[in-house]
């Protein structure tokens, strides 16, 4: 990927962010999904009252894809809110390691810094089926 589809999958990550339910938290954050073939989807945070049920916008974003037939991808951008860097959470990056073990991930600052690891990076002991 080049700096400039980089900074185009940030974009969406922050515009998806602007569509997030926080009322609990009041943290925005936004995630953009690109597949292989060069498609994205989008995510945010969603959250209500009944706080098992938080959606982070990780998991959002790659559902969307998985349940539109996606199943090959190349990077993930997360966009929030603050100056630190937001890594996908320990749920979410087992998912994406499980769905896409390549993947990148483009974590995203409002400054719109940014930096990439891959998911091997931030899960390094993700669960997988083991011998018996
Ligand atoms: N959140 C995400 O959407 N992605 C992350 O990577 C970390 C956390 C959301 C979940 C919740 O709505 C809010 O951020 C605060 O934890």
């Amino acid at each position: 990927m080049d700096d400039k589809q980089i900074k185009l999958l940030i974009e969406k990550a922050i515009a998806a962010s602007q569509n997030a339910v926080c009322d609990f938290s009041g943290f925005r954050v936004g995630a953009a999904i690109l597949t292989k073939d060069g498609r994205t989807f989008t995510g945010c945070n969603i959250e209500n009252i009944s706080l098992t049920m938080v959606m982070c916008a990780e998991r959002l974003a790659l559902y969307k894809a998985l349940s539109e037939g996606c199943k090959e991808f190349t990077a993930i951008a997360v966009a929030a809110e603050g100056q630190d860097f937001c890594p996908p959470c320990g749920s979410c990056s087992q998912l994406l390691f499980e769905f896409a073990p390549d993947l990148k991930i483009i974590m995203a600052n409002s400054k719109k810094d940014y930096t990439i690891k891959k998911i091997e990076e931030l899960l390094p002991m993700a669960f997988r089926f083991l011998k018996k």
